[in-house]
């Protein structure tokens, strides 16, 4: 089977490194890929956002399949796009995909289909967003843009200025264009946080194992929130109590919910969880594989990734045996100095046959935002790195990760020091 991927990133580089353990597997695309994708699949200059010259390439290349994995295309239907095109695709219909792109819909799915979420209203008008909050009285509160904002929508508040300033940002000043139209103010809630990314075709839901998140730029979840700095799996928060409790109350009711609105949900669907003290509850949906959730959920995948494709696209999924190892999965992101607000590029990157990547199969480097010069491997992006390894435990693999991220060097690299470590020590 030769495939196209769309995007470029850390996660995209992890699920061709799965599809490459494939006996299946024909030649490999990537658009527009990036410095280390370029050494697993040929990349062509295509931006993931653009939906006309997507369905051009993967013509040209006549691909049997175009793996959509960013968010912002399969939102705006490039899912929808290459198969009426007659390309197959993975992905979600752009109608599925509005679970990530619109915060109206989905916090209005869950209250109608009594899905645990965080309370919330929704706003069309500033003033009356205001005057919500104030009557509410209640701080902190989230005030969320309710389409893509570069994930950067979600806006905590301590207080009424916060709030007043917030707004007008979103929806006066339209920092994040149309999707500050609407709003959603929602309650603030507390606990452990936890990615389930499931495989669904519409009706049979399928978990794949936990994964814990570290979104705050520094070590101790201090600083602004990033794309994610590190990530491990399993989450040691999530229980196999959890897990059953989220099957019944919230995975399969969601996945029923999007068929009986006539949204059928197939693809690969994220569900950001807090484990609050009223049980488990959704932050937020996403219609795609996390990053960096992929690097350390899918080395822990022994079925066949193309296999499970087939068998969502066929709507057979009920049927398919999906098996994980029982290894811990850690990865550590490197970022560029100054992110995630402003980094420079082109900064040359060293020591990478030094990680251990290329002699212990448990260690993998993922490239994010990189590309190459003559001279080597130069910074390209603000997550540059994600430098993974799998072993039995997860101190093991903490520890294998982080002896691998000391003999990479490019100026200025920053990362966190203490990716599960948090866990660990409580
Ligand atoms: P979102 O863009 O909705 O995923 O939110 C980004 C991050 O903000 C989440 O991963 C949480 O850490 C935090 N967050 C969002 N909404 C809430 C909430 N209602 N209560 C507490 N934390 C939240
Ligand atoms: N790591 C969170 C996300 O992919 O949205």
């Amino acid at each position: 089977m030769d495939i196209l991927i769309v995007g470029g990133g850390g996660r995209e580089h992890a699920i061709i490194r799965a599809l490459k353990r494939s006996p299946r597997c024909g030649k490999l695309y990537c658009a527009p890929g990036n410095g280390g994708i370029a050494a697993d699949a040929e990349c062509f200059p295509v931006s993931a956002a653009d939906i006309g010259g997507m369905v051009v390439l993967a013509r040209e290349l006549a691909v049997d399949l175009v793996f959509v994995a960013p968010d912002d295309p399969l939102v705006a239907g490039m899912a929808d796009a290459l198969e009426t095109a007659g390309i197959a695709a993975f992905g979600p219909s752009k109608a599925a995909a509005a679970i990530e792109g619109s915060k109206v819909f989905s916090k209005g799915l869950m209250k109608q289909y009594g899905i645990p979420t965080a309370a919330y209203e929704s706003f069309g008008d500033p003033e009356a967003a205001l005057g919500y909050i104030t009557g509410r009285g209640k701080f902190p509160v989230w005030i969320k843009a309710d389409g893509l904002a570069f994930g950067k929508g979600a806006v905590f508040c301590a207080d009424i200025a916060q709030a007043a300033d917030t707004l007008r940002a979103m929806m006066t000043d339209r920092i994040f264009g149309e999707s500050g139209t609407r709003v959603v103010v929602e309650e603030h809630m507390t606990g452990p946080e936890v990615s389930v990314l499931a495989f669904t075709d519409g009706t049979t839901v399928r978990p794949m194992v936990s994964a814990m998140d570290h979104k705050q730029v520094y070590n101790g979840g201090r600083g602004p929130n990033t794309g994610g700095m590190g990530t491990v799996s399993p989450n040691p928060h999530y229980t196999a109590v959890h897990a059953d409790w989220c099957m019944a109350h919230i995975f399969q009711p969601t996945a029923d919910a999007m068929r009986a609105e006539g949204r059928p949900f197939r693809g690969v669907l994220f569900f950001g969880l807090m484990l609050t003290p009223d049980g488990p509850k959704v932050i937020e949906f996403n219609c795609r594989f996390g990053d960096p959730e992929a690097q350390v959920v899918l080395p822990r995948l022994k079925t066949d990734l193309i296999d499970i494709i087939d068998a969502i696209r066929g709507e057979r999924l009920a049927e398919a045996e999906i098996t994980w190892s029982n290894d811990a999965c850690a990865c550590v992101v490197m970022a560029s100095p100054g992110y995630p607000v402003s980094y420079p590029k082109g900064l040359p990157i060293s020591g990478l046959d030094e990680s251990g990547q290329a002699a212990d199969p448990e260690i993998t480097v993922y490239h994010a935002g990189t590309t190459k010069n003559d001279n080597g491997y130069i910074t390209n992006g603000g997550r540059v790195l994600g430098v993974t390894a799998k072993a039995e435990t997860l101190e093991q693999a903490l520890d294998k990760a982080y002896t691998a991220v000391e003999t990479i060097h490019f100026d200025g690299a920053h990362y966190r020091k203490d990716i599960g470590k948090i866990v660990i020590s409580d």
